[in-house]
């Protein structure tokens, strides 16, 4: 299982619901590495989502615990538990993790790769990523140059869970 998320030198990753920058050039990439995938996230980051409504040509797993909750397009899971059984579904996809806070923190011990945008500034925010430096497991094995995109520089990293 993958992971993609964008953090800021903190490790913040979003406020108020929403991202702390949009940068289209990681968007982009974004697109580019889930289409035709499999994303599984929390039910308030598809509500942040444009129209709350699911990224076109991928499939989405939600996580909710509302049984009542329903979501077009999407598939739903109310127990972290069950979420083995249902990939099976999409066997021979991607699978990326795909935010929010929650779900990347239940969701990162069963990554082995994490694909981290770090934006090189500090926002102001209330949702944050594990500090992967700190965590013995992780190591980076592949960092890019730093790229500018209106005015935000980042650098796409990438960190494996250690063999
Ligand atoms: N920087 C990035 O790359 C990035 C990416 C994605 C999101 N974000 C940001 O992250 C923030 C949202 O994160 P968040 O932690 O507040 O919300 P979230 O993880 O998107 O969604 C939380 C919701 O998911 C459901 N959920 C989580 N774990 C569950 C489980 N084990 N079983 C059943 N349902 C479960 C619950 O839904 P119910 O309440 O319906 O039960 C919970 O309230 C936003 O600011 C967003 O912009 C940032």
């Amino acid at each position: 299982m993958n992971l993609m998320v964008a953090v800021d030198e903190q490790w913040g990753i979003g406020k108020d619901g929403d991202l702390l920058r949009r940068i289209p050039t990681d968007m982009k990439r974004f697109r580019a590495m889930t289409m035709g995938n499999v994303l599984i996230l929390g039910r308030k980051t598809l509500e942040s989502f444009p129209n709350k409504k699911p990224l076109p040509n991928r499939e989405h797993i939600v996580l909710t615990q509302n049984l009542a909750y329903h979501g077009e397009g999407v598939t739903l899971c109310h127990d972290i538990d069950d979420l083995t059984q249902l990939l099976k579904k999409f066997d021979g996809k991607e699978v990326f993790v795909a935010g929010g806070g929650s779900v990347y923190q239940q969701l990162l011990p069963l990554c082995q790769n994490a694909y981290i945008t770090k934006i090189h500034d500090i926002y102001p925010a209330d949702t944050f990523f594990p500090n992967l430096d700190e965590l013995p497991d992780w190591e980076i094995v592949d960092e890019g140059e730093v790229l500018e995109d209106e005015g935000v520089k980042f650098s796409f990293v990438l960190y494996q869970r250690k063999k």
